[in-house]
Parts: C-alpha cells; sequence; structure tokens
C-alpha cells in the first residue's frame, strides 16, 4: 500500500486535496499532517476523517526531529507539501512565522525526504505546491509562465519564492525527485474568511462593511478550489520530475467588480432588493507592496497532462456564496475560534 503525506491538510486547500485522495484511492494510505493553527480546522474533513485509508497526525514541520521520526515511522512513498503561513497581511505584521513554516518547515520536510529516500528514489515523488505570486506583479498585459523570472514582493510570497529555491537545490543536487506548481487565487468552500470572497460573504451576511483596498482595481486570476485540487492529483501521478507547472483558471477580477458582483449575488439569495450590499462597500487603506495583477499561463499543464478548470469563476462565486450560506454554523466556528478551543482540550495544547 502506497503511504502518501499531504502536509497542510486541515487548511483551505489541503482539506479538498485530502478528500480527493482519500475518496478516489482507497489503495493509498493517506497522513495528513497539520499543526492545527488559526488556519488548521478539522472540521473542514469531517466526512472523510473515519475512512480506513486516512490517518491524521498533528505535528509542527518546523520540529526536525518529529518530521525525521514521522519518516521512519511510515516509510512514505510520496509528500504533496502544502503546509504554509498563506496570509499575505499577515506575512507583513508577522514576517518572521512565514521564515519558519514556510522556509525551515519545507527544508525539514526535503531533509527527512531525502534521508528516508537515499539510494533507493525509484518511484518516490516530493511534491511542492506554491504559488503564481512568487513571479511578482504584472502590469495591464502578459501572463506568468514558468518561464517568469522571479521576483516577489511581500514576506508571503519571498518566503514562498525561497522554498521553491531549496525545493530545486534538493532536486539538482540530492536528485530528490520533485515537482512544483505555482497556482493563482483560489477560492470555494472551507476559504478562512480572513482571505477577500469569504471575508466579503461574511460580511454582507452580517450587514458589515466590505474593505476594499486602495484604488480596488488590483487584479486577481480565480480558481475554484477543487479544479486545483483535481490539477494536484494530475500533476502528482503525471508530472515530470524536476518540471514546474503553473495553475490557473484564466478568470481575471478586478477586485472591485468581484465584489459588486458577489454582492448581488449575495442580495438575490438572501432575497434582499438589488443594491443593499452595494452600500456596504468601503474603500480602505491599501495594503503596502500591494501586487497590482496576477495572470496564469497554464497551456503547459493544459496541453501536456491534460488539466482543465471544470467551471468559470461567475458559475464558482456563486456555487461559494451558496455554500457559505448552507454552512452557517462552520463559520460561526471558524468565526468565533470555538475549533481553537476544543483543540486545546482535545490536543492539551
Ligand atoms: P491555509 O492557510 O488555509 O492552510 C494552511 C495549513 O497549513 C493549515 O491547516 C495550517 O494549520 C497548516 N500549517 C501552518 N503552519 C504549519 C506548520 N508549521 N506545520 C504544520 N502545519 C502547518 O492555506 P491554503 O490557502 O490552503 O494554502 C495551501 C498551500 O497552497 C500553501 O502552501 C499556499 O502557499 C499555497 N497556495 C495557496 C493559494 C490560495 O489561493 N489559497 C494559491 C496558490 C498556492
Ligand atoms: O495568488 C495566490 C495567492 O492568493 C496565494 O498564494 C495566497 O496564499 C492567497 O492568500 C492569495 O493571496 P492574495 O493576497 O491575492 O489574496 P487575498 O484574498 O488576501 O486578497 C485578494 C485581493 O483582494 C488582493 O488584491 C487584496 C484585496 N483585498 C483583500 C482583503 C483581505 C481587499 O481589497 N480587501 C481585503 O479585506
Amino acid at each position: 500500500m502506497p503511504h502518501l503525506l499531504i502536509t497542510g491538510g486541515a487548511g483551505f486547500i489541503g482539506s479538498h486535496v485530502v478528500r480527493l485522495f482519500v475518496q478516489r484511492y482507497p489503495q493509498y494510505k493517506i497522513v495528513n499532517l497539520d499543526a492545527l493553527t488559526y488556519a488548521g480546522n478539522l472540521e473542514n474533513l469531517r466526512d472523510v476523517e473515519k475512512a480506513p485509508n486516512y490517518i491524521f497526525e498533528r505535528g509542527d514541520i518546523t520540529d526536525a526531529a518529529w518530521i525525521n521520526d514521522l519518516f521512519a515511522r511510515y516509510q512514505f512513498d510520496g509528500v504533496i507539501h502544502l503546509a504554509a503561513e498563506s496570509h499575505v497581511d499577515r506575512s507583513i505584521t508577522n514576517p518572521l512565522a512565514f521564515v519558519e513554516t514556510n522556509v525551515m518547515g519545507t527544508v525539514n520536510l526535503l531533509n527527512a525526504a531525502k534521508i528516508a529516500w537515499e539510494g533507493n528514489m525509484e518511484g518516490k515523488r516530493f511534491y511542492h505546491v506554491s504559488t503564481d505570486e512568487v513571479y511578482g506583479s504584472l502590469g495591464e498585459e502578459g501572463f506568468f509562465t514558468e518561464e517568469t523570472a522571479y521576483d516577489p514582493r511581500s514576506p508571503y510570497s519571498a518566503s514562498k519564492a525561497s522554498s521553491d529555491h531549496f525545493v530545486r537545490a534538493w532536486y539538482h543536487t540530492y536528485h530528490l525527485p520533485v515537482v512544483i506548481s505555482n497556482c493563482s487565487n483560489n477560492y470555494g468552500p472551507y476559504h478562512f474568511p480572513e482571505k477577500l470572497i469569504p471575508l466579503i460573504i461574511s460580511n454582507i451576511k452580517q450587514g458589515k462593511a466590505l474593505p476594499v483596498y486602495g484604488d480596488g482595481k488590483y487584479t486577481r486570476d480565480w480558481l475554484w478550489v477543487k479544479d486545483h485540487a483535481e490539477a494536484i492529483d494530475t500533476i502528482y501521478h503525471k508530472g515530470k520530475e524536476g518540471e514546474t507547472y503553473n495553475i490557473g483558471g484564466n478568470n481575471e477580477w478586478k477586485n472591485i467588480d468581484l465584489v459588486e458582483n458577489l454582492c448581488d449575488i449575495m442580495d438575490e439569495l438572501l432575497g434582499n432588493a438589488p443594491n443593499t450590499s452595494r452600500q456596504l462597500i468601503t474603500f480602505v487603506k491599501d495594503r503596502p507592496g500591494h501586487d497590482r495583477r496576477y495572470a496564469i499561463d497554464a497551456s503547459k499543464l493544459r496541453n501536456e497532462l491534460g488539466w482543465e478548470p471544470s467551471i468559470q469563476a461567475e458559475e464558482g462565486f456563486r456555487l461559494t456564496a451558496q455554500w457559505y450560506l448552507e454552512h452557517e454554523e462552520w463559520l460561526n466556528h471558524v468565526r468565533s475560534g470555538a475549533y481553537l478551543q476544543y483543540y486545546a482540550e482535545q490536543y492539551n495544547s
């Protein structure tokens, strides 16, 4: 039975990846390693937590000795590494946490895999999940390709860029069988409401102000999270060793257009009069070093491995708004931090 380690599986994207692999590959033993930081929530995985091929391990990727021990205990054949500090605004106020988890944590995992697989790399795979933010900021034209030079501009993107460099260094120096993907902005169920889309949906529900940074004309390329999970499955199984694949939905939206669209969807779903929620839009101070535009050229992934996004953003934004309205309990727990109190009791920390 192949043993697969997924790190960060209690987070937003990680929980979709864990669910997909646990359900699609009953022949794999899936170990979900997560520190359960504020962003990690086991409620995201209620429907698969009792599956016979699923194991949860609470642990911190910054703890090298514990990580080495985990590799010795499970004899992993593959790793899909998603654990990270992921929010740009938090990286501006607390950059060190990003260096520790995203850089040091990744190096600990690379080292553990190297030690465990030394002398027998055949059939092994270390898949590092990264971001398009490593490429920096685009003007009005153009797309990020796999050849675009790295130009990270926030502590978050600098830490992710650094981790990508370490992954490539372990490939070239130690022949660790790695693959990397760089994805654009995800959205969908279980997205923590500090990020733009769930924050806007949550604030509309509560009748709170909808904060739009700067002039609102910053642009992001949005991808349905389940399409990212499918891309990760494709790349894990079919991607070429040592290669990088860009992942994106080709769905560029200026933030203000996106927020207005969410207002209109929510008004319709809540039975509000037209334009009710747009009144809540409030332009606020800009994010320092705010990247103007991201846009991904995902043609390598489409042409070489055959991946395609299944839905476009208009449909996905509506599905997301519906999901949040149907999962009020999840949202309330996340907003109140009730799940953190449960962890404190359950895990004694
Ligand atoms: P998230 O913040 O929702 O989840 C991160 C998970 O990692 C959480 O469960 C958290 O508990 C865990 N974690 C954090 N520090 C840890 C540590 N030291 N040890 C073990 N676990 C730890 O993040 P996400 O949005 O799901 O992103 C997942 C990955 O995908 C990240 O590597 C991120 O850089 C990348 N990514 C995210 C997006 C996006 O739009 N969200 C896009 C492209 C790439
Ligand atoms: O591009 C991929 C990246 O997308 C991932 O690597 C990151 O982990 C993920 O958090 C995301 O980063 P962004 O900074 O693009 O996402 P965020 O949701 O924080 O912001 C999206 C845009 O909305 C950005 O231009 C900032 C703006 N924004 C954000 C918030 C939270 C606002 O205008 N108001 C807000 O309150």
